[in-house]
Parts: structure tokens; sequence; C-alpha cells
């Protein structure tokens, strides 16, 4: 599968013959200065929670590509007052069948409101299954026991987690994470956007390599595939 880093949490997957855009935080973000955010390609906008740094740009994309908006269901009723026309809200434990394939939105342990500050639910993850690959986003998420049911669950080919700490896992957790889902491959998100997520790169490859872990650190910009 494809997959094409956007900085921060955002990052794109082609799944099932469609273009799938996970938290777009483009704009502001002073890492993805090159990204055009005019020219980002969706056909679905898959949101995990509220906050500012995975929204950002969900409004932008959503109207001017039509993409189809997947959240949890007040993040998706929040967009629908917001003017977007396509969004599907859906909550925790819930799948649907889509375009592209199945995509399942699972627990995550953080917190969720809205940029202007009304209430968000609560943060998911989404589990998505098309007949060219299956992976799982955690979203923004402490490591919780709950993965293991995703593992138990669905044979994966990558994951994608937050390693920056601070507001989320750590790579001692992420590792975990994959370990919990049993995913050999993950893709890092969530790191060197604000001072306070840092990543010291080099040690959080050797944490993976020790737990005989792949992990993908692709560019802003770089697509690789999975
Ligand atoms: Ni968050
Ligand atoms: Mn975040």
């Amino acid at each position: 599968m494809k997959f094409t880093y956007y900085g921060h949490a955002c990052f794109a997957v082609q799944a099932g013959g469609k273009t799938l855009l996970f938290d777009p935080f483009i704009s502001p973000n002073p890492l993805a200065k090159k990204i055009d955010v005019n020219k980002v390609a969706a056909d679905f906008i898959l949101v995990s929670h509220g906050h500012g740094d995975h929204v950002a740009d969900v409004i932008d994309i959503a109207k001017r590509t039509g993409a189809k908006v997947i959240a949890p269901f007040e993040v998706g009723s929040w967009f629908e007052n917001k003017g977007v026309k396509n969004v599907q809200s859906m909550n925790h434990g819930g799948a649907a069948k889509m375009d592209f394939g199945r995509v399942k939105l699972t627990s995550a342990i953080h917190s969720s409101s809205m940029p202007d500050g009304s209430y968000g639910g609560n943060a998911a993850g989404f589990v998505v299954e098309a007949d060219d690959g299956k992976f799982y986003y955690s979203g923004d998420t402490a490591l919780t026991l709950d993965m293991k049911l995703v593992g138990e669950s669905v044979k994966l080919n990558f994951a994608v987690l937050p390693i920056g700490d601070f507001f989320t896992m750590g790579i001692e957790d992420a590792v975990r994470a994959a370990e919990f889902v049993s995913a050999k491959k993950f893709v890092g998100v969530h790191y060197d956007t604000f001072p306070s997520i840092k990543l010291d790169h080099a040690a959080a490859q050797k944490a993976a390599i020790a737990a005989g872990m792949e992990l993908l650190l692709p560019g802003i910009g770089e697509t690789v595939d999975i």
C-alpha cells in the first residue's frame, strides 16, 4: 500500500483504489510548509478526534474535494454544522462498509474537544480493511490493552502510532502497542511538531529494532510503499 506523510499525525493511504487522508493538520504546521494544502487529494477524510492538530484543514479539504468525512459522532456533527455536506459520523466499536472496504472505530485513551471548545466526544482510532491490505491507526492515545483486540481480530500489514510522548504514547509504549496489535511494521507519527514532542530519532529506531520491529519515519511529503 502507498503511504504519504504530511507531517504531525496527517497521512494518506491508498486503499481499495481510494485515497484515505487522516487527521489533516498541514497549513498551521511550519514543518509542512512545502506541502500545498490546496493540492492534497482525498476521497475520504478520517478524523480521530477534535483537537486542532488533527482537524485544522478538514473543512477546506472536504469542501474542495467532496471527500466523505468519517469521524466520531460529535466531531462529525460539528463538521456538519460548519457546512460540510458529506459526513459519516460513527462511534467506537462500529464498523461500516465504504467504497474502499471496511472501517471500524476503535477506542483511544485521549481527550477530545473541538477548536472552538465545544464537546468532541471520545477520541478514536481506526482499523481499515481493503482488498490490498489492512492497517490500524491508533489516533492520539495512551497504550491500552484494548489494542490486543485489534491484533486478535485482524491480520495487519502495518500500524500507524504516535511516538512523540508528552500528549500520547512515547516510543517504548508504541513498540508495545505494535506488539499488542501484532504488527511487525509501524509508522511513527505525532513527533517533532512542537518542542515538547521532539523525538530522538536514533533512540526510537534502536528501541524498535531491539523489539524486532520495523519503524518507518517517512519525510514530510514522502510516499513509501508499505
Ligand atoms: Ni489530541
Ligand atoms: Mn494530537
